[in-house]
């Protein structure tokens, strides 16, 4: 049977995408009986366009004009955006047409709109890509591990600050140098914000927790905390406290205390992780998922989370599962419910988070300093596991290292914004949660 292909963006994963469709194609026909063949194509450029030698195949820089494309089962958008690229996706659905998408930005902002649209015209809305890459993790949240309840997800899935991270600790370098470096092998943008901030991150973790819970989680009400303030004397302490310094998304599930339904936590910031942790491992731009099931254990998908052949893997694979469901020619299963504004999850926010901190002062030396803070501390009730002052530094600028035992997130903040204000802390105090 014939599958026609629609597609937006001809650029990373664009090329990537006819790569493997010219790669496998043959087998898909032979053994699947699917044999696709791309009937429209655009980008912004003439040049771009110069690429598709087909003559039979619509060549345009109108996204629309392939979003309405008679002859166009399956629309790919893979051009990137948040707003922009909405339009085009609907104009595909309400067309009769499946949509592949590797556009996290794009469902996280507007998901609550496009998926039920997805479930009125009867067609699937797929994102495999848009999440940790090449990491197969969106069906297997939604199918493989149907029969399970995922009880905490923690994932690293941006390789841009995974990878500054890693720069510091193994080579020692500055939050700065790393980050240059970064863009210099063109891991992250000219304008890092986007991935350094955690706002990349925080789509995707949005994502993430809609799917493993069934429940729609609007990034908008999430917490983001990125790695800007992560400081290089942090990953030493870190290093001399068995710890691994990383970005994670953190889901939780947090049971009610009546039996009821129970809250959803999701956020993104940096955290302790022990060096023992299957996490602590997943170095550079790997991204991975840890997922805490109830039936199938702990499990672990780590693999490269962006990258053009890694990236059309997923896009492939959601394009093979639309090819599968024209072939049924019925209406397609869907999401809908997960991403819907009325099914919104109850959400845990990050002040009620009960966890260990790392909290490093920058405080004058001068007799009475530890007592103030340590009073400020005990006065909003957390108690302290161990305190070291680093005495080689500067007598006006001396870092001083706190872990705390478990304490609720508001309480540390409500602290910190005190001990911050005292004449003897030089500078903001920077935090780093201990997740385990
Ligand atoms: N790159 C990755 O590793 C990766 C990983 C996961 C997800 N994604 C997602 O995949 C999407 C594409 O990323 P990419 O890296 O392939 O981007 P890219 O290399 O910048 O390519 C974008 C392509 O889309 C075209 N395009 C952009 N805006 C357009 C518009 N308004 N009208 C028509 N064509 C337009 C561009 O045309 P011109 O060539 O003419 O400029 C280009 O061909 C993004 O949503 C991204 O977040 C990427």
């Amino acid at each position: 049977m014939e599958i026609r292909l629609g597609i937006v963006g001809l650029g990373t994963v664009g090329q990537g995408v006819l790569e493997l469709l010219e790669r496998q194609g043959g087998f898909y026909a032979s053994s699947l009986n699917l044999d696709f063949r791309v009937t429209a194509a655009c980008a912004r450029s003439e040049k771009t366009l110069a690429r598709i030698t087909d003559p039979r195949c619509l060549k345009t820089s109108d996204p629309l004009a392939v979003a309405n494309h008679p002859e166009v089962d399956v629309f790919i958008e893979v051009a990137g955006g948040e707003d922009v690229p909405k339009a085009w996706v609907e104009a595909a659905l309400k067309s009769g047409k499946h949509v592949v998408t590797a556009n996290k930005a794009l469902l996280a902002k507007h998901g609550a709109e496009l998926f039920p649209l997805a479930a009125a015209n009867g067609r699937l809305l797929l994102f495999e890509a848009a999440v940790g890459g090449g990491i197969p993790i969106v069906r297997t949240l939604q199918e493989s591990l149907i029969g399970n309840d995922i009880d905490g997800l923690a994932c690293i899935i941006n390789g841009t600050c995974n990878y500054i991270l890693t720069q510091m600790a193994v080579n020692k370098a500055s939050f700065s140098d790393a980050l240059a470096e970064a863009q210099r092998l063109g891991y992250a943008e000219a304008d890092p914000t986007f991935d350094i901030d955690g706002w990349d991150a925080l789509h995707k973790v949005s994502l993430l927790a809609s799917l493993a819970h069934g429940k729609y989680v609007d990034y908008r009400r999430l917490t983001a905390e990125g790695i800007r303030n992560v400081s290089a004397l942090d990953i030493r302490m870190a290093e001399e406290l068995g710890y691994e310094v990383k970005l994670l998304g953190v889901v939780e599930r947090v049971a009610a205390k009546d039996g009821g339904e129970g809250r959803i936590f999701a956020a993104v910031y940096p955290v302790l992780l022990e060096r023992s942790h299957q996490l602590a491992a997943v170095h550079g731009v790997l991204n991975a998922v840890y997922l805490k099931t109830s039936a199938a254990g702990p499990l672990l998908l780590t693999g490269a989370g962006a990258g053009k052949l890694p990236t059309a893997s997923s896009v492939i694979s959601d394009v093979l599962a639309a090819a599968h469901q024209s072939v049924k020619a019925g209406a397609a299963p869907t999401d809908a419910a997960f991403f819907s504004a009325d099914n919104a999850a109850s959400l845990l926010s990050i002040d009620e988070l009960e966890t260990e901190f790392y909290l490093r002062l920058t405080a004058v030396d001068k007799p009475g300093v530890l007592s103030k803070v340590t009073g400020i501390l005990g006065e909003h009730g957390i108690s302290i596991r161990a305190l070291s002052q680093k005495p080689e530094h500067d007598p006006e600028n001396v870092p001083v290292i706190i872990l705390t035992h478990t304490a609720k997130n508001a309480r540390v903040m409500r602290a910190l914004a005190e001990i911050d204000a005292l004449d003897i802390i030089r500078e903001q105090t920077r935090v780093i949660r201990f997740y385990k």
